[in-house]
């Protein structure tokens, strides 16, 4: 199950001799920094999601501020960004000197941008919104397609949680994905970026190698000799030990993903039938990766000794956020914000162990415990 003993933890990476062999080959082969491998990575990893080409980069951090970049958007915009998210997906906005304008959740049940707090908050400044796929949930990329058509703005997806979701990734400006270790798929550290125009993929192929007209391995092939710096770029490149590794968790990813829904499943109805004073976000059915096992605890509830029990007991739990504005660097920038429907499901929230190497006789486990954690807690 994990670790070698009988706790439960909330994410793990899960590799071994495949990966192993694949690096392998790559330290046999002399050539460690990004080359064919990465653009075999690449091409797979654009064809899951059934796009032309893809790039990738050194975390999905980094994707989603070449995109800023390549996008233009700098000092003097906007971005409209959830506040129920990674701290990353804000910060990004920060990196290019724009500014993150936070947008509430639709509510508890829906924990995914409101549209309607979209448009009440659009501004002349706005230049684009950054949607994410709050646990693997896939937002509604057309009904958001549509909006930022009519605002003129770009569409940008933090699709961290949601690799290989059928329809994410195709109908926004451009996408970033990570492959940090307890993603669904993971290169230990990485990120890559779908986008549908091939010329915004291309400002960030640059802009991810320091700005340079042309890589060290097209020079090694003697396809050029020298280069041009054309843009003030970056070092955000992924190496040829990180691609391997992904193209090995790529083949599983399908696999993995329909096995987290499975067991998400598992939950939904343990959970309904054992603590039905627990929400579990999302309804059944919606297009998911299944990344986290989201679920709100009744209003009442001690969060922090229902996470108590739960370690004493083995089982590791966590906060799937802290709402960003409420952090406080963001508070010294941005005082007087006020979300809240994020700030009520961050309060509640709580994300149970979910990931491929599980079975149902652990979820089984997990939701007894977190029924006796409950009458605890209910009986205080
Ligand atoms: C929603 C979201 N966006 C962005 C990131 C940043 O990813 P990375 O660690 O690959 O930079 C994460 C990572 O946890 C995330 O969960």
């Amino acid at each position: 199950m994990n670790k070698g003993n009988n706790d439960i933890s909330l994410s793990i990476p899960i590799v071994g001799e495949e990966e192993k062999a694949a690096l392998r080959e790559v330290i046999d082969s002399g050539w460690l920094s990004m080359g064919t491998k990465v653009q075999e990575f690449e091409s797979a990893f654009a064809a899951l999601h059934s796009q032309k080409n893809a790039v990738a980069l050194s975390s999905c951090t980094a994707a989603l501020h070449a995109i800023l970049r390549a996008f233009d958007i700098g000092p003097g915009d906007e971005v409209l960004v959830p506040a129920v998210t990674f701290v990353a997906t804000a910060n990004a906005v920060l990196y290019v000197g724009a500014t993150p304008v936070f947008i509430d959740i639709e509510d508890c049940q829906q924990p995914l941008l409101s549209l309607d707090d979209a448009a009440a908050k659009c501004s002349p400044k706005t230049k684009a919104v950054i949607v994410m796929h709050y646990g693997g949930y896939a937002v509604d990329v057309l009904q958001w397609r549509n909006f930022c058509d009519r605002q003129g703005i770009r569409l940008i997806e933090d699709a961290a949680h949601a690799p290989g979701v059928s329809g994410i990734g195709r109908l926004s400006d451009a996408s970033a994905f990570s492959f940090f270790a307890n993603k669904n798929m993971s290169t230990a550290e990485g990120g890559m970026v779908l986008s549908p125009d091939e010329k915004t993929l291309s400002a960030i192929r640059r802009l991810r190698g320091h700005g340079m007209t042309s890589d060290t391995i097209v020079r090694h092939l003697g396809h050029a000799y020298s280069y041009d710096v054309t843009m003030l770029g970056f070092n955000y490149r992924l190496d040829e030990l990180r691609a391997a590794v992904g193209l090995v968790q790529l083949q599983h990813l399908p696999m993995w993903n329909r096995k987290r829904n499975k067991l998400a499943q598992a939950y939904r109805q343990k959970l309904a039938a054992r603590v039905p004073s627990i929400i579990v976000p999302f309804d059944e059915g919606h297009k998911t990766s299944a990344h986290l096992m989201p679920l709100l605890l009744p209003e009442n509830c001690r969060r922090k000794g229902v996470m108590d029990t739960l370690r004493r007991s083995g089982i590791q739990s966590s906060i799937h956020y802290p709402p960003v504005h409420l952090f406080s660097h963001y508070r010294k920038l941005f005082p007087d914000i006020a979300l809240p429907k994020s700030e009520e499901f961050c309060r509640r929230e709580l994300s149970l162990p979910l990931h491929p190497a599980l079975e149902e006789i652990d979820v089984d486990r997990v939701t007894n415990c977190l029924q006796k954690a409950l009458e605890v807690e209910s009986g205080r």
